[in-house]
């Protein structure tokens, strides 16, 4: 594998080679020197730090970036009082991106202890120009910016930031930045640092087409793109070579997946083939749109002994007015009819979903059917999400924005409900005796341990952080709201 390139075999002084992955480690192995310059001057390792702000597929791209940062000599800190620290930025709600301006006020007066700390904004947000232009006038100590598209540049874009550091007194016009608006360029084989060892995400696809009205992740990541299945597959039997047992196929519609490769193929049979891959005992995948699950993949499902007994099935609005005001192509009955079709292939699947409140024109009927359609799921949990508007999709220049006050009050019926629906239905496995994939030690009491069923329900049991990484057939002796207690047996 490409990662146990030795970066002191490169020639640092060689012209950097056009072609990639090479090129980012020819950086990197420049990176590295930097680093060896930092310790002599300071007599210890510069410390990084990563901070992972969005969804799983940021979370995957942050141990992309901790992997190669690892590689050129960086020691791993879960602080932020480091010498490199790095946001990973979301977008999707605007609350996100207060939340970044609110910190790097915070990272600016670290910086001005340690002059020799570099700071870099990466993720989602920065590939909204406005956001960039923001930072520029009133962040000018950030010194690395980069987007969604050219992560795989890292190496390359901090050895120039690392050189401007170390040239000149830094001037505004000194921060480093690289954003492109799409690409259908995918780099393989670049380093990347799990944060379990047990478990891992995997990318099979980037982008999204869908464009439904309210969401700006088709703008910030870009056309829909699969990853070639050979190099899918070949990753996920490298991961179970080195410990994994559970694997999370990720992309934002994954029911989409293979259409526009050279030879199509549908995410089923991709299904089909990781299942054959040993020592790989589970396989999840997020997420899945309603309107693309087709009964191949049901089927697919129910044959499996390791898909995991879990669908995240984004509802959004129980309204067919609003669902198609946001562009999901399916209506509420066609999805009502979609959960019942499942259910009934696997009877024992949990079910959860999303749910945006307050879309633009909601009415008070409109919130009733997605109350309606909670009541009828009975839902294994929700994600509930206010709406936020966001400049430049459809919906932020849509009539009949909500106000505030009413969308609240919308919104704390429904958290009340689906809070409701998941206790009564929690403690419906009790006395069984469930496989349970070991996953920390618990946070609260250090002699137990914590870790998921197949239909992604948490458990705690006694044990000790040996366990962590394994499966273990545990009774469920107890539940407690939203966890059960369990105990191993056998
Ligand atoms: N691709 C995934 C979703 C990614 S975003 C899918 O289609 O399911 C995760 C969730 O954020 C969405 O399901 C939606 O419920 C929520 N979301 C997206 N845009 C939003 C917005 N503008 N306001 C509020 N919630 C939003
Ligand atoms: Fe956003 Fe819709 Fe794409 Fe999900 S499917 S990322 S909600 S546009
Ligand atoms: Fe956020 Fe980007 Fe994921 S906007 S939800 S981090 S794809």
């Amino acid at each position: 594998m490409y990662q146990e390139i030795d970066l002191d075999k490169i020639d640092i002084h060689a012209e950097p080679p056009i072609e990639e992955p090479a090129r980012q480690y020819y950086f990197m192995a420049k990176c590295r020197k930097w680093v060896k310059g930092f310790e002599q001057k300071h007599g210890r390792l510069p410390k990084s730090c990563v901070v992972n702000m969005g969804c799983q597929m940021n979370a995957r791209d942050s141990e992309k970036l901790t992997g190669i940062l690892r590689k050129i000599g960086y020691c791993q800190s879960d602080s932020e009082e480091a010498d490199f620290v790095i946001y990973n930025t979301c977008t999707v709600r605007e609350n996100a991106n207060n939340k970044v301006y609110g910190r790097l006020g915070y990272l600016n007066g670290m910086q001005k202890k340690n002059p020799d700390m570099l700071i870099g904004l990466c993720g989602c947000m920065m590939q909204e120009p406005s956001v960039v232009e923001k930072i520029k006038e009133s962040y000018s100590f950030v010194n690395l910016i980069f987007g969604t598209h050219n992560l795989f540049q890292f190496a390359e874009l901090l050895f120039c930031a690392m050189e401007k550091h170390s040239s000149a007194q830094k001037k505004k016009a000194d921060m480093t930045i690289e954003i492109w608006e799409d690409t259908d360029q995918i780099v393989e084989n670049l380093p990347n640092k799990r944060k379990y060892f047990f478990k891992s995400g995997v990318n099979i696809m980037f982008g999204c087409n869908n464009f439904c009205s309210y969401c700006i992740v088709p703008y910030v990541r870009g056309r829909e793109r699969s990853r070639r299945p050979e190099e899918i597959l070949r990753e996920i039997e490298a991961l179970a070579a080195d410990g994994v047992v559970e694997v999370m196929l990720l992309g934002q519609n994954v029911n989409s997946y293979g259409k526009n490769l050279e030879t199509p193929m549908t995410f089923a049979q991709l299904l089909r083939e990781a299942e054959n891959i040993d020592g790989i005992e589970r396989i999840r995948f997020m997420t899945s749109h309603p309107k693309d699950l087709s009964d191949e993949l049901i089927e697919t499902m129910k044959q499996s002994k390791k898909i995991c007994r879990h669908l995240h099935l984004p509802l959004q609005s129980g309204s067919s007015k609003i669902l198609k005001k946001m562009n999901r192509n399916y209506t509420k009955e066609q999805y009502l009819a979609l959960v019942e079709k499942l259910r009934n292939a696997i009877p024992d699947i949990a079910v959860t979903t999303d749910i945006i409140v307050g879309f633009p024109g909601e009415t008070e009927e409109d919130f009733e059917e997605t109350m309606d359609v909670v009541r009828k799921v009975q839902y294994d949990s929700a994600f509930t999400f206010i709406y936020s508007k966001r400049t430049g999709t459809p919906a932020a220049s849509m009539e009949d924005q909500i106000p505030e006050e009413l969308v609240k009050k919308r919104f704390d019926r429904l958290l009340k409900e689906v809070q409701q629906i998941a206790s009564a239905k929690a403690g419906r496995y009790t006395g069984s005796v469930q496989k349970v994939l070991i996953e920390q030690v618990n946070e609260q009491d250090a002699h137990l341990v914590t870790g998921r069923m197949s239909n992604n329900s948490i458990v705690h049991l006694p044990g000790t952080k040996e366990r962590i990484g394994t499966i273990a057939d545990v009774r469920l002796t107890e539940c407690r709201g939203f966890y059960y207690l369990g105990e191993v047996v056998g």
